[in-house]
């Protein structure tokens, strides 16, 4: 399948930022690329990115959304909007989102459902912590984080799912290649009993966590995975560039 390389601008990026788009367009017409591209924005720039990537290869995503599609929920921003405003995809459960708003599975597999609804891919997030890691946890963590917050319609066409242990975001850390793929292969067999194994190969399963120019290559060659989620070194169009050429 065709990989994915995504961006996740998380809380950074003003008017200004948009200048990066331009420049990855640049990096892209020059050296086509062998995946696909996307980059998450906040919601501020989500319409704007739209507009600046059109007639480009670049696709644009939210990085959160409400499980509802519209109410009194003030500050919260539905699926149908990041939609309305451009975006095709949408993060969710996001590891920062689910520490710093305490998201259960629960919580994410409704925003996931509402993605859908919306018509949305929804990239799915999970991942163990060092402590869960050090105690021999993290498939059973991942596991249950899968199975609790994937919706039962979850296709290759409307779901992603990002593995990012918690203690290699933004941490310069990385687990082995080797530690990747038992964490990938491993999902792909859960995904395989929960949606059925046509599913199971049709949903890419990103690994993030300090995804950089001078990793890029090794992670994205681990077996069973099928792109990266990016945050620190997607700011810089050039580093987005050199990872995206990696694939
Ligand atoms: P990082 O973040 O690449 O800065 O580690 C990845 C993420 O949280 O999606």
């Amino acid at each position: 399948m065709r990989q994915l390389a995504a961006g996740n601008w998380k809380m950074n990026g003003v008017t200004a930022s948009l200048s990066e788009v331009e420049v990855l367009k640049q990096h892209l017409k020059a050296r086509p690329a062998n995946c696909d591209v996307m980059i998450c924005p906040p919601a501020t720039l989500v319409m704007a990115l739209a507009e600046a990537a059109a007639g480009s290869p670049i696709q644009v995503g939210g990085q959160n959304c409400h499980a509802k599609a519209s109410g009194a929920h003030t500050g919260d921003v539905s699926a149908q909007m990041l939609a309305d405003a451009g975006a095709t995809a949408v993060i969710v459960g996001h590891s920062e989102r689910r520490a710093d708003h305490g998201e259960t599975n629960e919580q994410v597999r409704a925003k996931a459902e509402a993605a859908h609804a919306a018509g949305l891919t929804a990239i799915i997030c999970l991942g163990e912590t060092l402590k869960q890691r050090e105690a021999g946890e993290t498939l059973a963590v991942v596991h249950d984080q899968l199975q609790h917050s994937l919706p039962t319609d979850s296709t290759g066409a409307n779901t992603i799912i990002a593995y990012e242990p918690v203690w290699a975001i933004g941490t310069g850390l990385t687990p082995t290649p080797a530690q990747v793929g038992e964490v990938h292969q491993a999902l792909r067999g859960a995904l395989s009993a929960l949606v059925g194994p046509e599913a199971a190969h049709a949903i890419r399963i990103l690994y993030g966590g300090s995804v950089k120019p001078d990793n890029a290559d090794e992670l994205m060659g681990v077996g069973d995975v099928d792109g990266a989620l990016v945050g620190g070194a997607s700011l810089k169009a050039a580093d987005f560039a050199k990872i995206i050429a990696a694939f």
